[in-house]
């Protein structure tokens, strides 16, 4: 994966994540995520890819722009064959109310380095670097708990596990509760709590529960930069998911999944916040149609985690529609 790429991921996150925060807060998450997918989708037109979005905003059918299979990128004699795993708004309920860590994302692989996921639910749990290795989605939510204290030497008690705030989560949160760790129960948004529980000093520890399964391939992606651990298994609600799920290719689909089946290969994330989060600042707007934004882009190759703040001046920037 071409280093020089890092900084085109970004403008891509950015460009999104400006259009859809300034739709932070109005209640209308439909809105939002249109804003951030048509800036994201103009904005790969300058990105010399020959990509082919594999995560995306859905089927054909159902998704005009960035679905899966659409081709995107500028493509010259030389541009790269990579595989897309995108979200222009991961979070759109977040951003419609003004809430913690809604994001905008891209993970990027060689051809063939995802998993094609269907758009189900996947059971997931992450970790940091200090506990790979000792997690297993076959084990139960206090063995886990246990393994991973362990393993960063810290007292139960001073675990923190992110859990996504939902009806199904009932037995899984009584569960944790019994162990004495401690909780933080999120509305929405798991790519950034996987993401929260590999970065220094989020203060999470681990994330455990189902969540979105296209959302669960793009937390692998971060997991393979940042070092940490990740396991998934897809979670069907009835046989039409199955079989759209084998229509996609997928074999063993009740296999527990690992880091490698995920996202496999020389893998980057990029993300820009939208509203504040536990590892990136929200867009902020500035008089003048000046705004600033904060995104992280890290390549699993080297491992460098790059963090960038920029101010952009909106007036100059004639893909901002949305701000103009
Ligand atoms: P959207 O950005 O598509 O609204 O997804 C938000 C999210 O919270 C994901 O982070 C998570 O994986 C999924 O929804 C959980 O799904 P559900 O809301 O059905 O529990």
């Amino acid at each position: 994966m071409d280093r020089n790429l890092a900084l085109e991921f970004v403008r891509i996150t950015e460009a999104a994540a400006l259009a859809s925060a300034k739709l932070m807060g109005r209640g209308d998450e439909k809105a939002a995520d249109q804003a951030a997918v048509d800036a994201m989708r103009k904005a790969f037109d300058s990105v010399r890819i020959n990509g082919t979005v594999v995560i995306g905003e859905g089927e054909r059918d159902e998704a005009p722009m960035l679905f899966i299979g659409e081709k995107v990128g500028m493509k010259t004699e030389d541009s790269p064959f990579v595989d897309i795993a995108l979200d222009p708004l991961e979070g759109t309920t977040i951003c419609a109310k003004g809430g913690v860590g809604a994001i905008s994302v891209i993970a990027v692989a060689e051809q063939g380095g995802f998993l094609h996921a269907p758009d189900t639910y996947m059971d997931k749990i992450a970790c940091g670097p200090g506990a790979k290795g000792v997690i297993d989605l076959d084990l139960s939510p206090k063995e886990n708990i246990f393994r991973v204290a362990e393993a960063l030497r810290k007292p139960v008690e001073d675990m923190v596990v992110v859990i996504l705030d939902r009806e199904r989560h009932a037995d899984l949160i009584a569960a944790v509760r019994k162990t004495g760790a401690r909780i933080q129960l999120i509305g929405d948004g798991d790519v950034s709590a996987a993401v929260a529980a590999s970065w220094p000093d989020s203060g999470i520890d681990l994330l455990l529960g189902t969540g979105g399964a296209p959302e669960g391939v793009i937390s692998a992606a971060a997991m393979q930069c940042l070092g940490g651990d990740f396991q998934g298994r897809l979670m069907f609600r009835n046989q039409n998911e199955r079989g759209r799920a084998e229509k996609m290719g997928l074999k063993d689909l009740d296999r527990k999944r690992n880091l490698q089946d995920l996202a496999n290969g020389s893998v980057m994330f990029c993300a820009t916040g939208v509203t504040d989060g536990p590892f990136l600042k929200g867009v902020k707007v500035y008089p003048g149609r000046r705004a600033s934004t904060h995104s992280v882009v890290m390549r699993s190759k080297t491992k460098t985690i790059r963090t960038i703040e920029a101010q952009h001046d909106l007036n100059s920037k004639p893909t901002m529609g949305a701000w103009l």
